[in-house]
C-alpha cells in the first residue's frame, strides 16, 4: 500500500472517533501507508487536533510519534454538505496537500453520515472532482446503514451509481472486515469434511445469535427510526447467514462472493418474528414518547433451495442483554443410536465463535474415560488467536486497507443491498415486549421458541 488521501465526512462525529481514525491510525503505524494526508470535514467548526485527540482512547498503547505524524498530514474544512461552495473550498485544501506532500491525488471519501445525507454529498463530490494525474482515482465509501428500505437503497444505488463506476462504490458493512468473518467462507470451502455434510439431509438447523450487552449509547434519535432489524438484522445478520447458507462461488472473490450471496438472500423469506424492548428504552434521550422501536428481535427463516430445504435459520438480537456474543451454530441431524442404553442426549454442533474468543467449536460425542458405555461431549475446539498474531486488525482498519487495494470481496454490493431491504421490510412486526435490562430478553421469547422448536445456545 502506498499513498492515499483520506477525506472523511462527518469527521466530528462518533463513527470518526470511535473507528474511522483508530483504523488509519493503525494503518500508518503498522507501515502499511507510506504517505497520507488526511482531512476531516463537517458542518461544525473543529479542529483537526481536537478530532484527533478525541479517538486517543480508543487506540491502545497509541505512540505519540504516530499521531504526531498524523497530526501533521491532517487538517480540517468546515463542509455544510448542502452548500456547493463549500466544496471547491475542499477540492482547494486537497490540491494544497496533494501538492505539498507529492500525492497523486488517490482519494478515499468517506462518507461517515446519516445516508439521507449521501445523495447530494455524492453529486457534490463528483460535480468538483477532477482527474489530475493519472494515477489518480476517487473510491466513495458509504456507511451503513444504506437507505431505510427497499425503495430508499434504490433510489440511492441508481443515483449513485450514475455518478461513480461501481468500482469505486464501497458499502460498508464492518462485519465483513471481522477476522472470523472472513474466516467463514475459508473455513467452508477449502475443507472436504464440510461441503459433502453441508446441506439439508444432515443439518436440522442453524441459529445466529447477537447478543449485545450495551444500549443504544446515546444515539437515540438515529435508533429509534431503525430499530434491531434495519440496524444489525438488514445488514450484518444477513450477511453471516449469506456466508454460511450460500452455494460455492467460482472463486473465494470480488464479484464471485458478492454473486454467490445475492443468490442466497434472493431465496430467504422470514416466517415468524417476536420483538421486544428493554425496560426504560422510552426514556432515553432522543426517543419518541411511547415509541414502539425494537431493540430485541427473533426470527424463523426459510430458504428455498434444495441444500436448505426443510431448514430453518433462526436469529436472535438485543441490546441490553446479558452478555456480549455473535456466534452462529449448526446442529446437525440425530445419529441413529446403536448403544444399548446411555444414548447422546443431544447431536453435533459446530459454532463459529465471531466474538468474543473468536474460533470455531465442534462438539463430538466421545466415551467416558474408564467407563463402559458411557458418553460424553467433548469439544474439537480452534481458537483463532492460536494462529493469529496477537495484533490482529480491526475491522476497520481490514475495511479501508481493502478500499485502498481496490478488493470489493468485503463490501455489499447494490444487489445485495436490495436483496436484504426485501427480506426485511417483508416483515409484518408485531406487538413489542418488554425486557429486563441484563436478561435474556423477554419473556415470551421462551414460548416462542418451544413453538419453534429451537433451543437458544446463547
Ligand atoms: C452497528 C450497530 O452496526 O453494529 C450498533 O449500528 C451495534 O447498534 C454494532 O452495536 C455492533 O457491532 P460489533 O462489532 O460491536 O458487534
Amino acid at each position: 500500500m502506498d499513498e492515499v488521501t483520506f477525506v472523511i465526512l462527518g469527521a466530528t462525529g462518533d463513527l470518526t472517533a470511535r473507528k474511522i481514525i483508530p483504523a488509519i491510525y493503525h494503518l500508518v503505524e503498522r507501515k502499511k501507508i507510506q504517505n497520507f494526508v488526511i482531512v476531516g470535514a463537517a458542518r461544525k467548526k473543529k479542529k483537526i487536533s481536537t478530532i484527533l485527540n478525541a479517538s486517543k482512547k480508543f487506540v491502545k498503547k497509541g505512540k505519540d510519534s504516530v499521531w504526531n505524524k498524523l497530526e501533521k498530514h491532517a487538517s480540517y474544512v468546515q463542509l455544510d454538505f448542502y452548500n456547493e461552495d463549500h466544496y471547491q473550498n475542499l477540492q482547494d485544501e486537497l490540491h494544497r496537500l496533494e501538492h505539498k506532500f507529492k500525492l497523486p491525488g488517490k482519494r478515499i471519501f468517506y462518507l461517515a453520515t446519516l445516508s439521507n445525507h449521501f445523495e447530494t454529498i455524492t453529486h457534490n463530490l463528483k460535480k468538483y472532482d477532477d482527474k489530475k494525474h493519472t494515477k489518480s482515482w476517487p473510491r466513495v465509501v458509504y456507511e451503513k446503514p444504506f437507505g431505510h428500505d427497499l425503495k430508499s437503497a434504490k433510489v440511492l444505488n441508481r443515483h449513485i451509481s450514475r455518478l461513480f463506476h461501481q468500482d469505486h462504490i464501497y458499502r460498508i458493512d464492518h462485519y465483513l472486515g471481522k477476522e472470523s468473518v472472513e474466516n467463514i467462507s475459508i473455513v467452508r470451502f477449502t475443507n472436504r469434511v464440510l461441503e459433502p455434510i453441508w446441506n439439508a439431509k444432515h443439518i436440522e438447523s442453524v441459529q445466529i445469535i447477537m447478543n449485545e450487552s450495551i444500549g443504544i449509547e446515546g444515539r437515540g434519535s438515529f435508533y429509534d427510526k431503525y430499530g434491531a432489524i434495519k440496524d444489525v438484522v438488514q445488514n450484518h445478520m444477513l450477511q453471516l447467514l449469506a456466508l454460511v447458507a450460500m452455494e460455492p462461488p467460482k472463486r473465494l472473490f470480488g464479484k464471485y462472493m458478492q454473486d454467490a450471496k445475492v443468490a442466497i438472500l434472493k431465496r430467504t423469506y422470514v416466517e415468524s418474528v417476536l420483538l421486544g424492548q428493554y425496560n426504560g428504552y422510552t426514556r432515553e434521550p432522543g426517543v419518541k414518547k411511547g415509541s414502539k422501536t425494537e431493540t430485541f428481535a427473533t426470527l424463523k427463516l426459510s430458504l428455498h433451495t434444495k441444500r436448505w430445504k426443510g431448514v430453518p435459520f433462526f436469529f436472535k438480537t438485543g441490546k441490553f442483554l446479558k452478555s456480549k456474543e455473535t456466534r452462529i451454530d449448526v446442529k446437525f441431524k440425530e445419529v441413529k443410536c446403536l448403544m444399548l442404553n446411555n444414548c447422546p442426549t443431544d447431536t453435533n454442533f459446530l459454532t463459529i465463535r465471531i466474538q468474543p474468543n473468536e474460533g470455531i467449536t465442534l462438539d463430538v460425542h466421545s466415551k467416558v474415560p474408564g467407563e463402559k458405555s458411557k458418553i460424553t461431549t467433548v469439544p474439537l475446539d480452534f481458537s483463532q488467536q492460536s494462529v493469529t498474531a496477537p495484533e490482529t486488525p480491526e475491522a476497520y482498519e481490514t475495511l479501508l486497507g481493502d478500499v485502498i487495494e481496490g478488493n470489493q470481496s468485503t463490501f455489499v454490493r447494490h444487489d445485495e443491498i436490495e436483496a436484504s431491504w426485501k427480506i426485511t421490510d417483508a416483515i409484518r412486526k408485531g406487538k413489542v415486549y418488554h425486557y429486563r435490562r441484563g436478561s435474556n430478553g423477554p419473556l415470551q421469547l421462551q414460548k416462542w421458541s418451544k413453538r419453534h422448536k429451537i433451543q437458544w445456545r446463547a
